[in-house]
């Protein structure tokens, strides 16, 4: 039977109304750090989605490195996401929360005191961003983390994951794409580290997967999923000669734990040409749990991707952002609002809450 976008799902021990996800986004709305009212209101909005997966937020004071993200961290934290969660589950929604470090994509104007800026390697991602005290500045250079900084690190994630079902979230997606912390591991350009967190496949995975079995461990594989870009460069991601084995061995690992899925950002991979092709064919064979893609789709390729690719659900972003009834424009085959891109990362209301519902 030929499975669309508003086929609800049952695998792995979960359960969707339909396969529209909203894809994870980044919207800098949380003053000092804690999620507020506005964010409730705004992803309560959005609950159609058959998945919401929230912006990223991060594990540790060190993971804050873009200005005003959310953290949970703490119980101010934990209270503030609450608020969230009950507003999307009055409305019958579905919502995981993203686990986002930022690693060395970071400035030190954005994090509170007593943070540092961490990294596998001392090795700058030399880009720019956004501070509020400072206005445009360069990343700074990381600091390496010891080995006993990883594992306390891996803990920090472990923590997190617990704090996100308390605060009343159906599960967690651990932020392993983009060139954020757990990437920065993945990748040999930003990882030249000797120890076992270094080097081969294997150790250079390791992070990401004492992260996700950890999580697995503490709040169950039904309710933690995972996001990957093989061959994305953005945030100084260098190309590297392993990445069809790294990414082949992750979805192999993701297989045996069990997880509840892989979430796809496979522009990145398509663009590469045969080499990204069979990379995406090959996990999307060995990971039988279910696989979620992204970027760029729209109606008809999210079509192809469940039909003829075997997806099971897809994500989508910015068409998340100005259709909050996303899911009944495309059942209806309504236009589609195209987002204001000048409000993306400001702190308040505006091009957040205020777009609108088409009339039904
Ligand atoms: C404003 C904005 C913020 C984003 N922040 C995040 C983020 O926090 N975590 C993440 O994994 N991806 C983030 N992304 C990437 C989106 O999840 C998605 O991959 C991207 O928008 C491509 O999908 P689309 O073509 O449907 O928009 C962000 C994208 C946008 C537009």
């Amino acid at each position: 039977m030929s499975q669309t976008l508003f086929t609800p799902l049952h695998k792995n021990g979960a359960e969707f109304s339909n396969r529209i996800v909203m894809a994870p986004m980044t919207r800098c709305r949380a003053i000092g750090n804690v999620p507020n009212d506005l964010m409730a209101t705004y992803y309560a909005q959005r609950a159609t989605a058959g998945l919401i997966i929230t912006e990223g937020t991060s594990p540790s004071p060190n993971g804050l490195g873009y200005a005003r993200i959310p953290g949970i961290f703490n119980q101010a934290q934990v209270e503030g996401w609450k608020k969230t969660t009950e507003a999307v589950h009055a409305t019958g929604g579905k919502i995981f929360l993203q686990i986002m470090h930022t690693g060395r994509v970071s400035h030190s104007a954005n994090m509170p005191e007593g943070s540092k800026i961490v990294a596998p390697s001392a090795i700058s991602a030399d880009g720019n961003m956004w501070t509020d005290s400072q206005g445009m500045q360069k990343t700074e250079m990381p600091e390496a983390m010891t080995t006993d900084e990883v594992k306390a690190t891996v803990q920090e994630y472990i923590q997190a994951a617990k704090n996100a079902i308390e605060a009343g979230f159906d599960g967690v997606e651990i932020h392993a794409a983009n060139g954020y912390l757990p990437n920065q591991f993945l990748n040999p350009n930003s990882n030249t580290r000797t120890d076992e967190y270094g080097g081969s496949t294997e150790n250079r995975s390791r992070f990401v997967l004492e992260i996700a079995q950890g999580i697995v461990d503490a709040i169950g594989k039904e309710k933690t999923g995972i996001r990957f870009s093989p061959y994305n460069p953005f945030n100084a991601m260098g190309q590297f000669d392993e990445t069809f084995e790294t990414y082949d061995y992750l979805a192999q690992e993701m297989n045996k734990l069990g997880i509840l899925y892989v979430h796809l950002l496979d522009g990145a991979a398509r663009a590469a040409g045969k080499e990204g092709l069979e990379l995406l064919a090959k996990i999307r064979e060995t990971y039988h749990g279910i696989l979620i893609v992204n970027a760029g789709y729209d109606k008809e390729r999210a079509a192809h991707a469940l039909d003829v690719e075997k997806a099971d659900m897809v994500s989508f972003g910015s068409k998340f952002i100005s259709n909050p009834d996303l899911p009944y424009r495309f059942e209806h085959n309504l236009e589609l609002v195209t987002p204001d891109q000048n409000t993306f990362y400001t702190p308040d209301a505006v091009g957040y809450t205020d777009y609108g519902f088409s009339e039904n």
